[in-house]
């Protein structure tokens, strides 16, 4: 909308001023009344005032009418003895609520764009990221995230906001780098773990394992390798034994053969020397020899026995005397090797539920990785289908830059350019841009910053402090 008239009375240092919808420079001395128009224009749309007095001296009323080409009225009168007037009409028809009716319609800056240039660069940078229009609540937050991020402040711009989420100080990236470093630790420890245990590794199989039937079979064949021992040596020393009972048989002839040899000789002896006894003495002799191949045959008997004896013991190990000895060497390595096998199971199954842990905090991470990712690619996504209403605007890092720059690193002139841009922010509002001493500004800038409120079909109104005497409006 556009203004078509403005009229001022007794304002400020005003008696008089009236004008249309052109854009204007109001040229004049100090004190000439330049700002005392900008200062009652604020006044009507804000009805308020940087300066105390609002009526100009000496009078009791004050007053400024404001209409525009879309039927809207403003018309405010300041009083010192009685209370203010106030009329917003529409088409004819006061509104409701005038003064957040007003609020609407303009923006601070609009009357003041120099202002923005002061203001701190956080402050502009969120001015200028709320002007991009993209429309989001926290159902889309929970959509894109699967969660509202709790640490994220969300008054504030969805850029700002994006930034935010995915900031290093934020609880995504850091609890991400809480849990890399857990992966790391864990899969350290794996390591380690994975060092001692022997390579392929079947942890169901030694888990089944038993050693115990190896060491069964190993006793069963030591035992019978014992019985082959004594089969072998108790054939091999059978010809020593029977040369020993032989050598014992000998001995005990020639002992008897010299008893009975003495024993003769005293019976001969003594039959010479008794007759008495000579029969008793011969019937004894008669004897001798029946005697003799009696204990003979004893001794002979008890040869044949001591053979007997043996060579049956040498039979009843018959069965093992042909066979070989076997060897346990294998068996005792298949029993060692399940006891070690059996002994890494622990550290093993250790080292599974590692590997899972790592792979859950992996999962989580990724996860978190992707929200990161996600809030750092949505300002991209976002600026291509939003409605960025400023030329050369990007945004790094949540903040944004004009033609690649900060805001901070604007020339004076490229800031006042911003500033219109920033200022007319509501399309459908009030297409007024109030700039109070362009003095400051050289000639080019000056010149640039009509054009650009010209080619935009903004309505300015200029002051700049010049030697006239008299307060000259310059229509442009
Ligand atoms: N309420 C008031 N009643 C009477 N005179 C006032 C009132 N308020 C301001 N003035 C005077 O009106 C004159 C114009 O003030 P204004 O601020 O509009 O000047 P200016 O043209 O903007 O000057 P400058 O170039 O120095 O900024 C000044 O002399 C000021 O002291
Ligand atoms: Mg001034």
């Amino acid at each position: 909308m556009n203004i078509t008239k403005i009229k001022i009375k007794n304002l400020f240092g005003i008696s008089e001023y009236e004008a249309d919808g052109s854009s204007v420079e109001l040229a004049g001395k100090n004190g000439a009344g330049k700002t005392s128009v900008i200062d009652a224009i604020r006044y009507a749309l804000t009805n308020k005032s940087d300066r105390k007095y609002i009526v100009r001296r000496g009078e009791t009323e004050g007053e400024i009418l404001i209409e525009t080409d879309n039927g809207l009225r403003i018309n405010r009168k300041a009083r010192t003895t009685q209370a203010d007037y106030k009329s917003v009409k529409k088409d004819g028809r006061e509104v409701g609520s005038p003064e957040s009716f007003l609020r609407d319609i303009f923006t601070t800056l609009q009357l003041n764009p120099v202002e923005f240039i002061g203001l701190p660069e956080k402050q502009q940078n969120a001015i200028i990221l709320d002007m991009i229009e993209y429309p989001w609540d926290m159902q889309k937050i929970k959509e894109w995230f699967g969660e509202i991020p709790s640490w994220v402040d969300y008054d504030q711009n969805i850029l700002a906001v994006l930034n935010d989420i995915q900031s290093e100080n934020g609880e995504y990236f850091q609890k991400r780098q809480d849990i890399n470093r857990e992966v790391r630790n864990k899969r350290a420890f794996i390591e380690e773990i994975a060092r001692t245990i022997p390579s392929g590794y079947e942890a169901e199989k030694w888990e089944k394992a038993s050693a115990g039937p190896v060491y069964q079979k190993i006793e069963r064949i030591r035992r019978e390798n014992e019985e082959i021992q004594k089969a072998k040596s108790l054939l091999e020393s059978r010809d020593n034994k029977v040369r020993k009972f032989e050598a014992d048989r000998e001995i005990a002839k020639t002992s008897l053969l010299r008893e009975i040899g003495h024993r003769r000789t005293q019976i001969e002896n003594e039959i010479s020397r008794m007759e008495d006894q000579i029969r008793n003495l011969k019937l004894e002799k008669a004897s001798l020899s029946e005697k003799m191949q009696d204990k003979l045959a004893v001794i002979e008997k008890e040869y044949e026995v001591s053979v007997t004896k043996y060579d049956a013991e040498v039979e009843a190990y018959a069965e093992y005397r042909d066979k070989e000895l076997q060897s346990t060497k294998e068996l005792e390595e298949e029993a060692a090797m399940i006891e070690s096998m059996k002994a890494h199971i622990n550290e093993f199954r250790r080292m599974q539920i590692l590997q899972m842990d790592v792979e859950s905090l992996k999962e989580e991470s990724d996860l978190l990785t992707e929200r990161i990712e996600k809030a750092r690619t949505l300002p991209g996504e976002i600026l291509e289908t939003a409605k960025i209403p400023i030329a050369g605007l990007t945004i790094k890092d949540g903040i944004p830059l004009i033609n690649g720059l900060p805001v901070s690193n604007l020339s004076d002139g490229e800031k006042l350019d911003l500033c219109i841009d920033v200022a007319i922010q509501k399309p459908n509002g009030l297409q007024i841009i109030l700039i109070d001493g362009v003095e400051k500004l050289s000639t080019p800038v000056r010149e640039a910053l009509y054009k650009k409120c010209k080619d935009k079909g903004l309505q300015f109104i200029a002051t700049r402090t010049t030697d006239d005497e008299d307060l000259t409006v310059i229509t442009l």
